[in-house]
């Protein structure tokens, strides 16, 4: 019988080192969590971004804990070899060391993830290493930090002058010394991550940071087309679900309308006997002409 494979934290700093890219992705329901373990999609992340793909907020800054922990409890049950990482929302983890801790535990322990996510580079330190003494895995998040998005005036490319790359570099490196597994480098030129990539021990996962990452990460939604509202320009889209969908809605309404949904084929029929004994009770039944029963 064939082996399982259940990605762990080890794994994904074993494939750093053997040289095999690391294939990341968001999830936020049990159906595409399916998918995605199916397809063989190393890590899966219960992002922050389900504010805005899927309530339809304009920022990350709204969801809260027990919205990121709902979506991990619905995406743990599809998932059987990835690694489940959940984010921290914005205020979960920066308000206090003891918040930190408390709010981490419960992605773990009433989630189901096997670690967390959170931004921030060199100023992230005391809490990565707090989550890390108290058992909890820790991926940073270093560049373009979209919980940040009102301080920094919107989602921007990082790294625009020599200091902000040298800044970069110093985020990474302080994320790694902190204890974090892995780090995720978000809207970086990719000389820029790729330097990263070089300098530190941990697999980094890059979405919008160039290919010279150990990994990359895009929003589900984004990559299926599903998500139309904007398209940043690192995002591919490998399907147009949007199109199709609308168009499944469209077809459906319809056939509705016009009485083509359902057929007599889609529908459960009755039993000739049971139907005889009926009509002898209520000989009232009309019984379509072209009915089967
Ligand atoms: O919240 C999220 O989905 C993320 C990815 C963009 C990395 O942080």
């Amino acid at each position: 019988m064939k082996k399982e494979r259940r990605v762990t934290v080890p794994t994904l700093q074993e494939m750093k080192k053997r040289g095999e890219k690391i294939a990341m992705l968001t999830g936020y329901d049990f159906l595409t969590a399916q998918l995605l373990d199916r397809a063989g999609v190393d890590v899966i992340l219960v992002g922050d971004t389900l504010g805005m793909v899927f309530q339809g907020h304009e920022s990350t800054l709204p969801v809260t804990v027990d919205e990121v922990i709902y979506h991990t409890r619905a995406v743990r049950r599809g998932i059987h070899s990835a690694l489940l990482v959940a984010d921290l929302p914005f205020l979960s983890y920066q308000v206090s060391i003891e918040e930190a801790v408390r709010n981490a535990g419960r992605m773990l322990k009433e989630g189901g993830a096997v670690a967390v996510k959170l931004e921030g580079g060199s100023t992230a330190v005391p809490v990565i290493s707090a989550l890390v003494q108290a058992g909890i895995p820790v991926m940073g998040h270093v560049g373009l930090a979209p919980q940040s998005c009102n301080l920094i005036g919107g989602h921007k490319v990082q790294g625009k002058t020599v200091e902000d790359i040298e800044q970069l570099l110093e985020d990474a490196q302080a994320v790694e010394d902190a204890g974090a597994f892995s780090v995720v480098i978000e809207a970086v030129p990719w000389p820029v991550a790729r330097e990263i990539t070089s300098c530190v021990t941990i697999p980094t996962i890059g979405i919008g940071a160039g290919p010279y990452c150990d990994g990359q990460v895009l929003v589900t939604p984004d990559l299926l087309g599903l998500f139309t509202a904007f398209k940043p320009h690192f995002v591919r889209r490998f399907a147009q679900l949007g199109d199709e969908t609308l168009k499944a809605f469209e077809t459906y309404v319809s056939e509705v309308r016009t009485g083509g949904f359902p057929t007599l084929d889609e529908s459960y029929s009755l039993d000739e006997s049971l139907l005889k004994e009926w009509q002898q009770v209520s000989r009232e039944i009309p019984i379509a002409p072209d009915r089967e029963v």
